[in-house]
């Protein structure tokens, strides 16, 4: 049940393999990219518990030794202190140019040890060990890794490509139900923003993949993988069409932000809430049927799914300070707010032109009906 996907960019392609227990053949997949059999591998402390051993193993078997740093879960790990103890420990385990770094956990460690790749000698290869599946349909693919500022997230950081990811479909069956829920929010975007049968597939086969199957599970990953590699090939930078990938995005960063970045509001759970919204406005803009946003919503709430605003616990600001936190995001172009809208399930597209009024009002509907 391998599937591998190739991600297209000259000089610097790789390949996404996708299937259970990979970890444990790690050293097989790894082994073609070294010079010397040793990696560094940076974790999540609350995967390395479950998983580590598995990896280590799995390099073992083909001769690879490995040195481990641990680092605690959560947000606040993408930050600069971690990033320094990163490249500290890096240096201090004499991590050289042509070495390999191995990142194991989900998304916010995806992120902080690419960076740290990233600018270690000014670039050293890595690659990604997504434990999350929010961390292997979306992050660990497309080569964008940073830390967060006090500013808000994601603003500090480098495009910086792995070398290979490895998602073990395995592993997403030691996640919480509500980590992995978060996460189906990032696979049932990729439906909404560019392929309406897929989000077909999903009305139809998600209560499989939440239960546990495993083919479901690998398709799952396999299409979103390939959809993100496909976009990421034509627009790396995000000059343009990859900005898509945010569908969602600019509603779940306010509504993150409003939350404190805490577990008030997983990612994905922002996301999917995101989702909503923007179906919900590029239905009252006119652009879609007004089926669409009730569809999208039935869908995520069959998948039990944080979906509207009265699903987030405890008080939440007015829509004029939403909307001031959605001015924060970093995908504002000269002061304008950018919107991923949609004209139907499958048909987003990327827009400056958004009335502020339009935005509020579904905002103050949305607050309203908690
Ligand atoms: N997560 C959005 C992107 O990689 O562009």
């Amino acid at each position: 049940m391998l599937e591998t996907i190739d991600v297209h960019l000259p000089g610097r392609e790789y390949q996404v393999r996708i299937g259970p227990d990979l970890l444990g053949q790690a050293g097989t997949h790894i082994a073609p990219l070294l010079t010397r059999p040793r990696v560094a591998v940076i974790a999540d402390a609350t995967v390395a518990a479950l998983h580590l051993e598995t990896l280590h193993q799995g390099l073992t078997t083909q001769g690879i030794d490995m040195v481990a740093l641990e680092l605690p879960p959560g947000e606040s790990t993408k930050s600069w202190p971690h990033l320094q103890t990163c490249v500290d420990w890096l240096l201090a385990q004499k991590v050289e140019r042509r070495d390999v770094v191995v990142a194991l956990g989900g998304g916010v460690i995806g992120d902080l040890v690419g960076f740290a790749a990233a600018i270690l000698r000014r670039g050293v290869r890595f690659v990604q060990v997504p434990t999350s599946l929010l961390a292997q349909v979306d992050s660990s693919v497309g080569g964008k890794t940073g830390i967060n500022a006090s500013q808000g997230k994601n603003l500090i950081g480098a495009f910086h490509q792995p070398a290979l990811v490895l998602a073990d479909t395995a592993v997403l069956g030691t996640l919480t139900p509500r980590d992995f829920i978060a996460g189906y929010g990032e696979v049932v975007k990729y439906g909404l923003l560019g392929d309406a049968d897929f989000f077909e597939w999903l009305e139809g086969n998600g209560a499989a993949l939440a239960a546990g199957d495993m083919a479901t599970r690998v398709e799952a990953v396999r299409r979103s993988v390939q959809m993100k590699a496909d976009i990421v090939a034509r627009d790396e930078t995000e000059q343009g069409e990859r900005a898509l990938l945010n569908l969602g995005h600019t509603f779940c960063h306010a509504l993150e932000a409003a939350t404190g970045y805490s577990d008030r509001l997983l990612h994905g759970e922002g996301v999917a809430i995101g989702c909503a919204l923007a179906f919900e406005l590029s239905s009252r803009l006119g652009l879609c049927a007004q089926e669409a946003p009730s569809r999208v919503r039935a869908h995520l709430k069959m998948m039990g799914m944080k979906t509207d605003l009265s699903d987030i616990d405890g008080d939440l600001p007015d829509a004029a300070h939403l909307l001031e936190l959605m001015g924060q995001d970093k995908k504002v172009v000269d002061g304008q707010l950018r919107f991923i809208l949609a004209r139907s399930i499958g048909g987003a597209f990327v827009t400056g032109d958004v009335p502020r009024d339009a935005v509020m009002d579904v905002l103050e509907d949305a607050l309203a009906a908690r």
